[in-house]
């Protein structure tokens, strides 16, 4: 398969890929699965290993060059350090990472290590084990600091924490939040709360800006610099730097939308390849995987649909009068691939 750079219509390059191995999860996040029953993608339609990978080879023959596995929660898929050492066989990628609700990481951190996962995103949305049973519904906090704790040990670089900021309920946590990371040696981004399916109790007045967050954390340590982007600049977090050397991350999905530079596509659980978080329609790739497509087929279908890509998903949002939830619960009900969970976060 020929190497020509593949751009999109506004030039972007497909270079990251998200991919969702399972729909299913073991927390219940407030800003992401809140209901109490969801319909899940049926279990014949979800990818096997190999076909994952297959897929994945085949992303990476265009150009995809960062894979990060994701979920619902990616480490309830069985035996996943599998899948790694897959697709950590495809010689061209420069990027494997996986991001976890750290569960189960504790169990397998050093496995996925050895496989040859890269990198590992852990979300830690508060230190306070109450407050994650208000809010994620599971009393397991320990075992997320266990989890954390296991990476380090694993010898992951760039350990990553995730925290989606939302008011009322962790914007008082920030700045133990960064204190946490720096004793744990990892960098924490804060979130701005989106929202995308799945967040379906979202209103912009939860929603804590990243200026916000920069004037409180300003408050509490003194004047804050931006870090210059290093690597492709492609990254959604903007980085910054206390004055005692401490970094950080804001993800400004809401205030400050990244799409101008997003590389990004994702596949779900079962095969279907999103262009956009947001975007309302995905390209079933399962179908034609098992209807026997040979890789350079699939290659042609992903090449067209990528230099077709206008989304902007993040940034049309900005422009919607009264914003409110992007979809009510009985959307996600008819299509669950709308939801964030099926979509990979
Ligand atoms: P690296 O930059 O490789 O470290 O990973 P990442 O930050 O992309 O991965 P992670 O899974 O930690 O995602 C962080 C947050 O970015 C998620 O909480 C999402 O809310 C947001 N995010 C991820 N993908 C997209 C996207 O395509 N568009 C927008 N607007 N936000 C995204
Ligand atoms: N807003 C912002 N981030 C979200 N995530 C899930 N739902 C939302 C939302 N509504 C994040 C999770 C996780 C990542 C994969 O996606 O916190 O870190
Ligand atoms: Fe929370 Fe991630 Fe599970 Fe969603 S998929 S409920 S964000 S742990």
């Amino acid at each position: 398969m020929s190497e020509r750079a593949l751009a999109d219509s506004f030039g972007r390059p497909l270079g990251s890929l998200r991919i969702s191995v399972t729909d299913r999860c073991n927390m219940r996040c407030r800003y992401c699965m809140p209901e109490d029953e969801y319909v899940w993608l049926p279990r014949e339609s979800i990818l096997t290993f190999e076909e994952i990978a297959r897929l994945t080879g085949v992303f990476a023959a265009v150009g995809v060059r960062k894979v990060r596995l994701t979920g619902g929660e990616p480490l309830l898929r069985h035996d996943l350090a599998n899948l790694v050492e897959l697709i950590a066989r495809q010689a061209r990628l420069d990027d494997l990472a996986m991001t976890t609700n750290g569960l189960l990481l504790g169990t397998h951190a050093a496995a996925l290590r050895a496989a040859g996962l890269q990198r590992v995103t852990v979300s830690l949305d508060t230190l306070r084990p109450e407050r994650m049973i208000a809010f994620a519904k599971s009393a397991r906090h320990a075992d997320v600091l266990e989890g954390i704790a296991a990476a380090r040990r694993a010898g992951f670089a760039q350990l990553k924490l995730n925290s989606v900021v939302i008011r009322g309920f962790n914007d008082d946590e920030l700045a133990d939040l960064v204190e946490f990371a720096r004793t744990h040696d990892a960098e924490v981004r804060f979130i701005e709360y989106m929202d995308v399916g799945g967040a379906t109790r979202w209103s912009r007045d939860q929603v804590v800006s990243q200026q916000e967050m920069l004037e409180g954390l300003a408050r509490r340590y003194g004047a804050i610099e931006p870090v210059r982007p290093t690597g492709d600049g492609r990254a959604p977090a903007e980085r910054f730097r206390l004055p005692d050397g401490t970094t950080f991350g804001i993800i400004a999905s809401v205030s400050a939308p990244f799409c101008r530079t997003c590389d990004r596509s994702r596949i779900t659980a079962d095969g279907t390849w999103f262009l956009c978080l947001y975007a309302a329609q995905g390209i079933d790739l399962r179908e034609r995987l098992r209807r026997g497509a040979t890789d350079r087929e699939l290659a042609g279908i992903i090449r067209d649909t990528w230099q077709g890509r206008t989304d902007r998903g993040a940034e049309e949002r900005l422009g919607v009068a009264d914003r409110a939830a992007l979809y009510r619960i009985d959307a996600l009900r008819a299509d669950p691939h709308r939801e964030m969970h099926t979509r990979g976060g």
